[in-house]
């Protein structure tokens, strides 16, 4: 038995409805009307609307087909049919049989017949009851076969879809991503959540008035109420350097820091903060990712979320240089399969050049950004002791799919929750 059972499947079948079994039993109107046309005395409307059963339908249909007219009130036999097709099909529906498509689609207008759905795994069943599982020489030569009955398969039948488990397609994602990084000898490292304005902006010397750390863009927690600083020491360094550059040769921003402000607790708006918090602890040659979740205060639309992911990175080393940065961009991206990406100077305040990695959009004929990329300041390696140069990127993580799944609603990943579009997602990877 090769039928699978634990699909139901059902499969359209047509049964006549009461009045499709009446009409076959009395035949149907129309004939009934025609045939008192040719024995009648009175033909007329008035007389036989009240002899005749459904007389209107069965005036309507001679009238359509073009066997009667009615002239003078009396109805005219003008053209008697020779078959009436109509009965024929409600037979074989009676029967089992199915009829002429084109009859089928009258019957089921006029509502003779209706459409049932069959269990097909019952009635294969059914069949392998009473019927014959093997075809044997005994039966052949008999001449048997010609009776029993074997079990019908069905071979068109669509079977049911199957959802087996999967994860989501963020989480798949990020572990190819950090396959990625690992294959180009990173090493994997993370941070808090929860970050203090100190090691998001201060330490990356974003000024205390920079409208990034704006409520607008900025979630601020109410607890903790504030965060402690790192030793004294490198507090005063990242003070003095936003006041007047301390000893980078900057000449700082030139206001007045204040350590309370450093203190407040943001959601982070950025894993560059993981860069930051890493920068007083490495020794190098190191190269180091984080791949985590960041919050903005954005309004939500179809390439905006208040949260998101971003994949940052760092190559500390005393030879490294801008041409490596582009190089390890390239590189990560053309191992997600992006290969045509190109680099638009950018501004940030912690880093000096700076680079917006685009990838090439080929459906929408664009250039997408993807990130932000550069060497950092020595107003940012200086204060925690770095004296060599050290390269970073901040690279979101849903765009990326977005294009490689063809979708044009960042929503879909976090906020639909849509079981049709995360079911229907090809693990590509
Ligand atoms: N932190 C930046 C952002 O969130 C990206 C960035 C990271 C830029 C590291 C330069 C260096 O957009």
């Amino acid at each position: 038995m090769f039928f699978n059972f634990f699909t139901e499947t059902k499969v359209m079948r047509y049964e006549l409805t009461e009045e499709g079994e009446r009409y076959l039993k009395e035949g149907l109107p129309e004939r009934r009307l025609v045939e008192a046309l040719k024995k009648a005395e009175d033909t007329s409307v008035s007389f036989l609307k009240n002899k005749i059963k459904d007389f209107a339908i069965a005036l309507s249909w001679c009238k359509k087909n073009g066997w009667v007219e009615i002239r003078n009130g009396k109805i005219h036999l003008i053209k008697e049919p020779e078959r009436y097709e109509i009965e024929d099909a409600l037979r074989k529906v009676h029967n089992k049989e199915s009829p002429d498509e084109r009859l089928l689609a009258v019957l089921l207008k006029r509502n003779l017949v209706r459409e049932v759905g069959e269990d097909v795994r019952k009635k294969a069943l059914e069949q392998l009851e009473k019927g014959v599982k093997h075809l044997t020489p005994e039966l052949i030569k008999s001449g048997l076969w010609r009776r029993v009955k074997f079990p019908e398969y069905n071979i068109e039948i669509i079977g049911k879809r199957a959802y087996p488990g999967k994860r989501h397609v963020i989480s798949l994602f990020i572990e190819k991503i950090r396959k990625i990084f690992f294959d180009m000898g990173f090493r994997e490292v993370e941070g808090p959540l929860v970050e203090s304005s100190f090691w998001n902006f201060d330490a990356l010397y974003q000024p205390q008035d920079h409208p990034a750390r704006d409520l607008a863009d900025t979630f601020y927690m109410k607890r903790p109420e504030s965060t402690s600083l790192p030793e004294r020491e490198l507090v005063e360094r990242v003070k003095k350097t936003h006041e007047n550059g301390w000893e980078t040769g900057s000449t700082g921003w030139g206001y007045e820091w204040d350590a309370n402000i450093a203190k407040s607790a943001v959601m982070r708006t950025h894993t560059t903060a993981v860069s930051a918090r890493m920068l007083g602890k490495i020794k190098p040659p190191v190269k180091l990712f984080c791949v985590g979740r960041v919050f903005r205060n954005e309004t939500i639309d179809y390439k905006h979320l208040p949260e998101f992911t971003q994949i940052e990175g760092i190559v500390a080393d005393e030879r490294a240089n801008f041409r490596h940065l582009l190089g390890y961009l390239r590189e990560f991206y053309r191992r997600l399969g992006f290969e045509k990406i190109r680099f638009r100077p950018a501004y940030f305040p912690y880093t000096e050049m700076s680079v917006e990695p685009e990838v090439y959009f080929e459906e929408r004929g664009e250039w997408l950004e993807l990130g932000g990329a550069g060497i950092f300041r020595p107003e940012v390696t200086m204060p925690l002791g770095i004296r060599y140069p050290v390269l970073a990127w901040g690279l979101g993580l849903e765009r990326p799919i977005m294009l490689k799944l063809g979708l044009n609603d960042i929503r879909n990943f976090y906020y639909r929750n849509d079981l049709e579009f995360l079911r229907g997602v090809k693990i590509w990877l």
